[in-house]
C-alpha cells in the first residue's frame, strides 16, 4: 500500500491525511476480495524500517492502527472475515498487542476472506523467526536437518496458500521485503495509482491483468497446456 504521502502532498496536506485517505482504500479492496470469493488478501501495513520515519508519522500510523483494531474489526466479523496479523508483535504497545489479540480472537472462527495485516513485517525477520522456532522444537537436530519443508510450517501464512498475485501501488516497482519466502512464484503487478486512489476499479484491472498470464512454474509452456 505504497503512495499515501505523496497524495497528500499533491493536495499540500500533511502526510497523515494520505493514511487516513488510505484506511478508506483497505476497505474497498477488502470489500472487493469479499465479493469475488478470495481465499486470503495480506496488506503490507507496517514494515519493519518503517520505524526510521518521523516520530510524529509513526506515531499517527499507530493511532489509525489501533483505531482500526477496535473498530473496523465489528463489521469485518460480520462479513465472516478472518483477521490475522503478521510480524514481530512485541515492537508495539501493550494496547495495541492486546487488541491484537482480542481481534484475532473474535473473528478465529469465521470462514470467509482470511485478512493478514502485516504490521512489523519483514521477509527477511519472517525467515528467521522461522529457523529460531525451528531449532527450538528440534534443539537435539543438526543443521542439516533442516530444509524446506521443516521450515514451512514456521514460516507466517504457512496454512494459507502462497500469494497468486502481488500489487504495489504508488509507481515503484520493487517488493521491499514483503513476503519474500512465499511470494517465489508470484505474479507481479505494478501500478502508477497512488494507494488512497485504489478502489474496485484498480483491483478489477490488477485481477484481468493477472487472468492474462501463464503460470508455468518452471515448466514449459507446452507442459502446462496438456495439463
Ligand atoms: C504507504 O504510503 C503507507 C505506509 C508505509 C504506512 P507512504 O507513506 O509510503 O507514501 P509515499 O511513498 O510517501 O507517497
Ligand atoms: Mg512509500
Amino acid at each position: 500500500m505504497d503512495g499515501n504521502g505523496r497524495w497528500a502532498k499533491k493536495r499540500m496536506l500533511p502526510r497523515f491525511m494520505g493514511h487516513q485517505k488510505g484506511v478508506k482504500s483497505v476497505k474497498k479492496v477488502v470489500k472487493f476480495c469479499v465479493e469475488q470469493g478470495v481465499d486470503s488478501l495480506t496488506l503490507f501495513a507496517f514494515s519493519t524500517e518503517n520505524w526510521k520515519r518521523p516520530k510524529e508519522e509513526v506515531s499517527k500510523l499507530m493511532s489509525l492502527f489501533l483505531n482500526a483494531l477496535q473498530k473496523e474489526v465489528i463489521k469485518l466479523n460480520e462479513n465472516n472475515v478472518r483477521l490475522n496479523v503478521i510480524g514481530d508483535r512485541s515492537g508495539f504497545s501493550t494496547e495495541i498487542q492486546e487488541n491484537i489479540l482480542k481481534a484475532e480472537a473474535l473473528t478465529e472462527n469465521n470462514t470467509g476472506l482470511f485478512l493478514n495485516i502485516a504490521a512489523n513485517y519483514g521477509g527477511r525477520w519472517d525467515i528467521f523467526q522461522a529457523m529460531k522456532a525451528w531449532q527450538k522444537q528440534n534443539p537435539t537436530l543438526s543443521i542439516d536437518a533442516l530444509n524446506e519443508d521443516a521450515l514451512i510450517p514456521f514460516l507466517s501464512l504457512h496454512e494459507q496458500s502462497d500469494p497468486d498475485l502481488l500489487i504495489r501501488t504508488g509507481g515503484e516497482k520493487r517488493v521491499s521485503n514483503f513476503l519474500i519466502w512465499q511470494m517465489a512464484y508470484t505474479e507481479y503487478y505494478f501500478t502508477d495509482e497512488l494507494w488512497p486512489d485504489i478502489d474496485e476499479s484498480s483491483m478489477q484491472k490488477a485481477v484481468d491483468s493477472f487472468s492474462d498470464r501463464e503460470r508455468r512454474f518452471g515448466k514449459t509452456s507446452e507442459q502446462i497446456k496438456t495439463c
